[in-house]
Order: structure tokens, then sequence, then C-alpha cells
């Protein structure tokens, strides 16, 4: 396997900013990954899918491995359901896509998520109502310390909102993923911008859906094949009811969503708009002008650049309403 010293991740990151790995290398198989961990078992180790959802704003001090496992085989299938187990590199939206036309669903709401299909759980993707955990059996792994191969079923992987066991522990290299979905389809409406898209489909069929997903997506999102981003920045901040009544004493508008009794989610995007910063530029970077959520570079090699208008972000939101934003991209 050919590793490479001083590599150039400026390719390999949706924000397209400049960092060196000190290490390389993309193994093809679990063995190739396994001999890569025994090879360098001190190292700080970093694993990159399609790089849709991190920046750096230093050189990486370790080896950065690149898994390039794809491909997508059925091992079961009855009259209801399809089971399939999907390579960690294979393309996420490719994958929905070659289930939606075999009219497999389960996965259309999160069309054109940008990103790997290894990285899905890892943070448990989400879009409209759906989370990939809904449809996730199983994710193989292997275990980077021990170099062993580690299989979670569903309740094992701990997911939470854009969270997992693989988020919280960065222990593990996934390898495949293991879906179930279903046969057949029937339309829920879930979320607001959906039945908004769909209000004259009366029934839509599952490809009606994903272009309708789509089509949202291609209005409010910037593509970061144009504009180097990486997707919402910020999650959706989480919030205990004193935050939420003091939230509401100086934003009054601010939209609140019931979670539990001591727990509410808020919209990460209506408070960085109400704070003045959607469409904002700063030199390179800015918030998009559609979409309050995503920063975008507009054409700095700096991450430093993204991280100083991250933390702008962050102390404008913390001082005006009192809130913390916690990051959804990784930082390296
Ligand atoms: N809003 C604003 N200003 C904006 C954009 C949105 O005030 O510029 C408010 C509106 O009130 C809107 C609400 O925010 O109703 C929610 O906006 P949106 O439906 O776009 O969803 P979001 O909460 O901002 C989340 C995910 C997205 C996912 C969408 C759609 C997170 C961090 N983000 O965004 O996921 O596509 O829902 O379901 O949970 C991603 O994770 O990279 C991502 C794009």
């Amino acid at each position: 396997m050919d590793i490479q010293h001083n590599f150039q991740l400026q390719t390999y990151n949706s924000f397209r900013t400049k960092a060196t790995a000190k290490l390389f290398a993309k193994p093809r198989t679990i063995d190739e990954i396994i001999e890569l961990l025994k090879q360098y078992p001190n190292e700080k180790k970093l694993i990159l899918g399609n790089g849709c959802n991190l920046f750096f704003t230093k050189p990486f001090d370790g080896l950065v491995i690149k898994p390039i496992i794809s491909g997508i085989s059925v091992i079961d299938d009855n009259a209801e359901n399809v089971t399939i187990e999907v390579g960690a590199a294979q393309d996420w939206d490719e994958l929905v896509e070659y289930c939606v036309n075999r009219g497999w669903s389960g996965i259309e709401n999160l069309s054109l998520i940008p990103g790997a299909v290894g990285a899905a759980p890892i943070q448990n993707i989400g879009a409209y109502g759906t989370e990939v955990k809904d449809v996730i059996v199983k994710v193989k792994t292997i275990e980077m310390a021990t170099q062993a191969i580690k299989e979670f079923n569903n309740a094992e992987c701990e997911f939470e909102y854009r969270n997992s066991i693989f988020k919280q522990t960065r222990n593990y290299i996934i390898t495949s993923v293991i879906f179930q979905l279903s046969k057949s389809f029937s339309y829920r409406e879930k979320y607001i911008d959906l039945k908004k898209e769909l209000a004259h489909t009366p029934s839509p069929t599952l490809k009606q859906v994903r272009e309708a997903i789509i089509s949202i997506r291609k209005r409010k999102l910037p593509n970061h094949l144009e504009i180097p981003n990486a997707g919402s920045f910020f999650k959706n901040p989480i919030i205990t009811t004193a935050e939420k009544d003091s939230l509401l004493e100086a934003l009054p508008s601010a939209p609140i969503y019931n979670i539990d009794t001591n727990s509410f989610k808020t919209s990460a995007a209506y408070l960085i708009e109400q704070a003045g910063y959607k469409g904002k530029r700063k030199g390179n970077v800015g918030t998009y002008e559609n979409h309050a959520l995503i920063i975008v570079n507009y054409g700095s090699d700096d991450g430093n650049d993204i991280a100083d208008f991250m933390h702008e972000i962050q102390k404008v939101v913390k001082t005006k309403y009192n809130i913390e934003l916690e990051p959804e991209v990784w930082v390296f």
C-alpha cells in the first residue's frame, strides 16, 4: 500500500482549505486497514470519508486513512424488505438513488446529503423528519487500538441527534453499513418544507419525494463543488426550560420544539439570522445567502478564517441570546 508523506488535503475537504497530513493512505480492503494500523500503532489517526463535514486549522500530525471500500450487495430479500450491505466509501447520494430506482424506501428523505456511507452513522445524518438510525441494522468496524473487527447493532450504536458511539469515542473505522429498506412506500408528510413542495402532488411516489427533496436542497443549500462548505455548520441547540424561557424573553419569536419535559430544541439558523448574520461575509468566508446555518468559503486557503468566523458567530449568539452554538462540523 502506498503511504504518502506531507500529503496535501485541500481536495479532500469540502471547504477546500489547505492542510497537510504527515502520513496518508488509501486502504482498499479490511486486511489493508489492519496492516496499516499495525504498522503505525502510535500515530494519531483521522479517518476520512468524502471530507464533507470537517476542516483543518493546522497540519494533521498523524496518519490520515481514507478507506476506499465501496459496493452495494443484497444480503436478505423477502416480500416486505430488502437488507443491503454497503461499503463505507460508497457515495451516500448514489446509494439513495440506487435504492429509489429499485423502489426501496427508507432513505429517500436523505437525498442529496453529501458524503460517504461510512460517515452517515457517525453523526446519524438526518433531514426532513428522517434520521439514518431509522434504517440501520448493523455497522461493521475495525477497532483502531486492537485491530479487532467489531459489529454494532442499532442499539449499540447509541444514536442520538447528530451523535453516536462512533462520534463519541472516535475509536472505530467503519468498513460497511447494513440497512433494511422497505419494498412498499407510503408517503407520510413529516416536515413543513416537504409538505409545501408536494402541495400539488396528492400521493407522491418514492421518486417524486426524492425529486422534491432535491429541489428544496438545491434552492436552500449551496453545492460544495461550486461554493465550498460543509453543510449545516452548527447543531440545532438542545436547551433546558430555563434557557428556553430566557431565550423567549430576548427573542419572543424563536422557534421552540418540545423534546421532553425539560428539554427543547431551537433553530440555530434562526438565531444566526436574527443576530444579523445571514448572508454576512467577512473577507473570504461568510454565511450562505439562502441559509444562515451554512458557512461558505469564497476563496480562503486557511481553515483559521473559518474558525475565526465560527467563533464570531458563537460569540454574538451567546451575547444576544445566551445560547451556546456547538459546531456540527469537526474542527482539526
Ligand atoms: N431558518 C432561518 N433562517 C435561515 C434558514 C432557516 O431562520 O436562513 C429557520 C426557519 O424557521 C426554518 C428553520 O430554521 O423553518 C429550520 O430550517 P431548515 O428546515 O432549513 O432546517 P435546519 O434545522 O436549519 C436541519 C439539518 C439539515 C437538514 C434540514 C432539513 C441540522 C444541524 N441541520 O437544518 O441538515 O437538511 O434540517 O431537515 O440539524 C446538515 O446536517 O448538514 C444539514 C444540512
